[in-house]
């Protein structure tokens, strides 16, 4: 089996970070997104992987070459626009050959592993095995509908869902699936959907069995979904302090703190994750929140949080709470007359004061 993982797309709803940064390398408890969808396949037994990339960058290349160190063998696939999920299968087509694959969405976070999945498609003799989870806002993904145990329509985005549950972005394929992409029109958001290649096989007597995901599954599209991911993962964390911490400080929960990173005079309540070379003094770091390396937090607190590489965040007189801050970003206090609150920020930034 090979596996077919995304990490192309627009990413618009993660603006103004996806400006300058692919969203699945966006760090989760300070690991890039995509690093957890690799891991989970390698850890099925899956080593040939082709990672779908936006043809106008190389920045997944650099980060990931040839996969040696996940122990797996990486072939790019660049796509020249986002044309949708099954554009995605059908210019995967030379890759994959007649082997069954597994796809993955990128930017989906999964805890407990894929091997079940990969079983249940092998023991069902299914053309197509799809993952479901119970969702609040069907609305929002594609629909299957239900009957006796079987799936009998799925609907992309239905202003009617026909049951409370999602299509999650882990799907299983013999190579019908070709048939099936290679015979859909785009839809009305000039997109070739993956649920209406899902609906072909319907209709043309393939056989589509499916899995309930009882544990956590996320689709991080938006910035709270990031958060939640990295609140998950980060409450699975050992504790492990490689830097050092001085007789004012305390910690308490699961904590990691990188080497080279120094503690003061803080407060550090985990589950939280430092990386290397950070200077925290006399501040407050509560649960859930990802430190990445170099930043610097001085007279400031900060809770259920993601901050990316070399920010400062100086001397800030209020509580940063549920906030995505990019690499390099500046919050501090200002120095200069007169006294006022000045932002100088990216296209498609989002501050709310209160
Ligand atoms: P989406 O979340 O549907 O789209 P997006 O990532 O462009 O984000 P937004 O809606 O905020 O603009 O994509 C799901 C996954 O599939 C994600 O990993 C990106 C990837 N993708 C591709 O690689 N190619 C595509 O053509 C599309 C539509 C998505």
């Amino acid at each position: 089996m090979k596996a077919l993982i995304t990490a192309g797309g627009r990413g618009t709803r993660l603006r103004p970070i996806t400006h300058t940064k692919n969203k699945h390398l966006i760090p989760i408890a300070n690991k890039p997104m995509l690093a957890y969808a690799i891991e989970s396949v390698a850890e099925a037994g899956i080593t040939s992987i082709g990672i779908i990339t936006n043809a106008d960058s190389q920045d997944v290349q650099d980060t990931f070459g040839n996969g040696n160190s996940y122990g797996v063998e990486i072939t790019y696939i660049p796509q020249e626009a986002p044309l949708g999920l099954a554009h995605v299968v059908k210019i995967s087509e030379d890759f994959i050959k007649t082997d069954p694959f597994l796809f993955y969405l990128g930017d989906n976070m999964l805890v407990g592993g894929v091997k079940k999945f990969v079983d249940s498609f092998e023991a069902s003799k299914a053309n197509c095995h799809l993952t479901l989870a119970k969702v609040k806002d069907p609305q929002r993904f594609g629909v299957p509908e239900l009957n006796n145990g079987q799936i009998i329509s799925i609907v992309e985005k239905p202003s009617d869902p026909k049951s409370d549950y999602a299509v999650s972005g882990l799907y299983i394929y013999d190579s019908s699936i070709f048939e099936a992409v290679n015979a859909i029109s785009p839809s009305a958001r000039g997109e070739l959907e993956i649920s209406d290649a899902h609906q072909y096989l319907l209709d043309n007597g393939f056989k589509i069995s499916y899995s309930e995901i009882t544990g956590w599954w996320k689709d991080t599209g938006k910035p709270i979904d990031l958060l939640e991911a990295n609140r998950l993962v980060l409450d699975h964390q050992q504790s492990n302090i490689l830097g050092s911490v001085d007789g004012n400080s305390t910690i308490t929960g699961n904590v990691i703190i990188g080497k080279g990173s120094t503690i003061q005079n803080s407060i550090i309540r985990g589950p939280v994750i430092i990386g290397e070379d950070c200077d925290i003094r006399d501040s407050y770091i509560g649960p859930f929140t990802s430190i990445d390396d170099n930043t610097s937090i001085f007279h400031s607190e900060i809770e259920f949080s993601i901050v990316l590489k070399q920010c400062k965040i100086h001397d800030v007189g209020f509580r940063i709470e549920e906030s995505l801050l990019g690499a390099e970003v500046e919050i501090v206090k200002s120095k200069r007359l007169p006294k006022t609150n000045r932002f100088m920020l990216a296209d498609h930034s989002n501050i709310e004061v209160s």
